[in-house]
């Protein structure tokens, strides 16, 4: 039976994938960190290997008879060369026979982000892959932005007036699985956006009609790194998302791709759909 290895299984896209996967016939694991600390968020009936990209003592078991790789780049792990390479170079000695890596979108024309040199990489050891370019995620609403919205109302991201297309990491998941699952993927890349671009104006006023507090969006570079510095995130991961908001702020976060509808067979999930979903996450205290 198809053995399928997945990794960031404790994450936004991986523990999705791993959802989906279980309604397949397949031999499904996760490679996780901390075995004990991933079952606790997964559940016991998922399997789990032990596995980090730092540590290539990890790979020969985690890598065992694996026909085929869910990869996910940890957002700490950016030295492409000293912290996932290793792992690749033993998913090749193991015989992985392809990869679907979770990528970001447009990739393909920035060297200036990880998944650039891992798609080279991939490519370099020829083996087949597909690579899902995704644009941004709604998730990080409830993740990275979970405690603007929720204590204090207000999105201050420095994106400008300037649109996204914005994209439910449950879609991407579908598509991950999609693309594990059936032939004829290898070889491909997908850009995978959702169906509509919003500005962060537009955003806010969808999270305050549906949430029923005001949210507000007060874009100010100054603020955004204040606050996230406060919070506690480190400054070389701050940079990152000022470069990423200022990527739709230049209007280049923009772009529709009709990937997502194409592979799903239906439209992609709309941002008022996740704010309606994720009610909860928002409303827990504060209100
Ligand atoms: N956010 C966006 O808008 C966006 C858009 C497009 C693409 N992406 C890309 O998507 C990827 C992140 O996906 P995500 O949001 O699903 O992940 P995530 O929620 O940030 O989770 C990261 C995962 O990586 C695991 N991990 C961390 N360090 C590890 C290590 N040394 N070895 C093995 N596993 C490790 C974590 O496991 P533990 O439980 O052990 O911590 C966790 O499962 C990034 O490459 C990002 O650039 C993000």
């Amino acid at each position: 039976m198809l053995k399928i290895l997945v990794t960031g299984a404790t994450g936004n896209v991986g523990q999705e994938v791993l959802r989906l996967l279980q309604f397949h016939s397949c031999n499904v694991c996760a490679a996780v960190r901390n075995p004990n600390s991933a079952k606790q968020i997964l559940g016991s009936n998922i399997r789990t290997v032990s596995f980090d990209f730092t540590n290539p003592d990890t790979f020969v078991n985690a890598f065992s008879q694996v026909n085929k790789l869910f990869l996910v780049r940890p957002p700490a792990l950016a030295n492409v060369r000293q912290q996932i390479a290793p792992a690749l170079n033993a998913a090749k000695l193991a015989g992985v026979e392809h990869i679907v890596f979770l990528s970001i979108l447009e990739a393909e024309r920035n060297r200036f982000v990880p998944h650039f040199k891992i798609e080279r990489y991939i490519d370099q050891l020829g083996i087949p892959a597909t690579f899902l370019r995704g644009s941004f995620f709604m998730q990080n609403f409830n993740t990275t932005h979970l405690e603007d919205i929720k204590t204090r109302g207000e999105l201050l991201m420095p994106a400008g007036n300037g649109k996204t297309s914005f994209i439910d990491v449950r879609d991407i998941a579908a598509v991950a699985v999609r693309t594990l699952i059936e032939d004829g993927h290898q070889g491909r890349a997908y850009a995978l956006t959702g169906g509509e671009a919003l500005t962060y104006y537009e955003v806010t006023d969808i999270f305050t009609s549906i949430l029923g507090k005001r949210v507000c969006y007060k874009p100010s570079l100054l603020k955004f790194v204040q606050q996230m510095h406060s919070s506690g995130l480190p400054m070389d991961f701050i940079l990152v998302m000022v470069a990423i908001y200022t990527t739709a702020r230049l209007g280049l976060a923009g772009k529709i791709t009709s990937d997502t509808e194409q592979l799903l067979n239906r439209s992609p999930l709309t941002i008022r759909q996740y704010i309606e979903d994720y009610r909860q996450f928002w409303l827990r205290v504060h209100l």
